[in-house]
């Protein structure tokens, strides 16, 4: 990738997307197209024809899908399906006709067998059954891979894929709805603790959380998450969808006392067992892209205290 390169970033105003095209511009590439959903929906095939063949962009970053926590993966089943099949088929094929150098497709953990062995390598892929609740996200960010390794087979393109773990950062998702764990609990702790500021005896009522608080989960920060892709964008050219995390997990109690603290709630945490707790464990293993010279550098606590300071105490201050 030249400086003066046309590079596409599809899903620029996502948490992913955003990050990515934070990332170009410190490394000083400004020659970015932009677009939101708005001015083109990425499910209308004839609208992505038309882009591309306007545009005619060298690189490609696909950052744009639907996404969501457990429950609006297991609520918008048929949607998480088609849209993202949809968007990628669009994204990744008009790649392919329009001779695009290089694509990288944001596929997700979320793809590996509920039951795999922990740490989860790259090989496990397609090795067992899924978690049903987000069954149809996967099937889709599965088949996206695929696209990607047969047409490096059949057409000799150079795309590749690469399968984040949890993200977290800037511009992330925090409608009760559809948001993922920690931004959830982020805003959870720190809506109780304004409420429990608000009590005239400042005592506050219980949290209530989802599930055990037992699976353990892995979190990188997104500004991590692009710093990879930039870095295997410049130097990965194989055939191998990479994991990209840090390597360390955290029980969810874990996660949610952290977050407490932080935030700085004094009351007590109630967990509802009747809700799911969807995969038991989810660790990448990440020895492949450290093997390719890249390593996370954002720690879990300081990089929830950075989004807590920039979301929530910023902005009122
Ligand atoms: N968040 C995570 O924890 C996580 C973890 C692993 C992998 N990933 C992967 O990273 C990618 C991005 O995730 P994210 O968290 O950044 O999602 P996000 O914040 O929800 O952003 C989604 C982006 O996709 C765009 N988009 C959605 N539908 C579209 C359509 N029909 N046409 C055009 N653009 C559309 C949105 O554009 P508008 O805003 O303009 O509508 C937005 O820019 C996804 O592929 C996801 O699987 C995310």
């Amino acid at each position: 990738m030249e400086k003066t390169s046309k590079i596409y970033i599809a899903g620029h105003t996502g948490m992913v997307g955003s990050a990515i095209f934070r990332k170009l511009n410190l490394e000083g590439y400004s020659n970015l197209i932009l677009r939101t959903s708005k001015e083109l929906d990425l499910i209308n095939q004839q609208s992505v024809i038309d882009f591309f063949e306007e545009e005619k962009p060298e690189y490609v970053f696909l950052a744009a899908a639907k996404v969501g926590g457990i429950e609006a993966n297991n609520t918008y089943r048929a949607q998480f399906l088609y849209e993202n099949m949809m968007i990628q088929n669009n994204v990744i094929h008009q790649s392919y006709v329009h001779g695009v150098k290089k694509l990288l497709f944001l596929a997700s953990s979320c793809i590996y067998p509920k039951l795999a062995p922990q740490p989860i390598k790259e090989a496990y892929l397609l090795t067992g059954e899924l978690e049903f609740t987000n069954e149809p996200y996967s099937i889709a960010k599965i088949a996206g891979v695929k696209m990607c390794e047969n047409y490096n087979r059949q057409y000799a393109c150079d795309f590749i894929s690469v399968m984040p773990t949890n993200l977290y950062g800037p511009n992330d998702n925090y409608d009760f709805e559809t948001a993922h764990v920690l931004p959830a609990l982020l805003r959870k702790f720190h809506e109780a603790k304004v409420e429990e500021a608000n009590t005239v005896e400042a005592r506050s009522e219980p949290v209530e959380l989802w599930g055990t608080g037992t699976p353990m989960r892995e979190f990188l920060h997104v500004d991590d998450l692009a710093s990879a892709c930039f870095h295997l964008m410049q130097t990965y050219h194989g055939n191998t969808s990479l994991n990209i995390g840090t390597g360390k997990d955290i029980s969810i109690k874990e996660l949610a006392e952290l977050i407490k603290e932080l935030v700085g709630y004094n009351g007590e945490i109630v967990w509802n067992k009747d809700k799911s707790d969807g995969t038991p464990r989810k660790l990448l293993d990440v020895s492949l892209i450290h093997g390719l010279g890249w390593k996370h550098r954002i720690e879990l606590e300081d990089g929830i205290r950075e989004v807590y300071k920039n979301k929530f105490i910023n902005q009122y201050a």
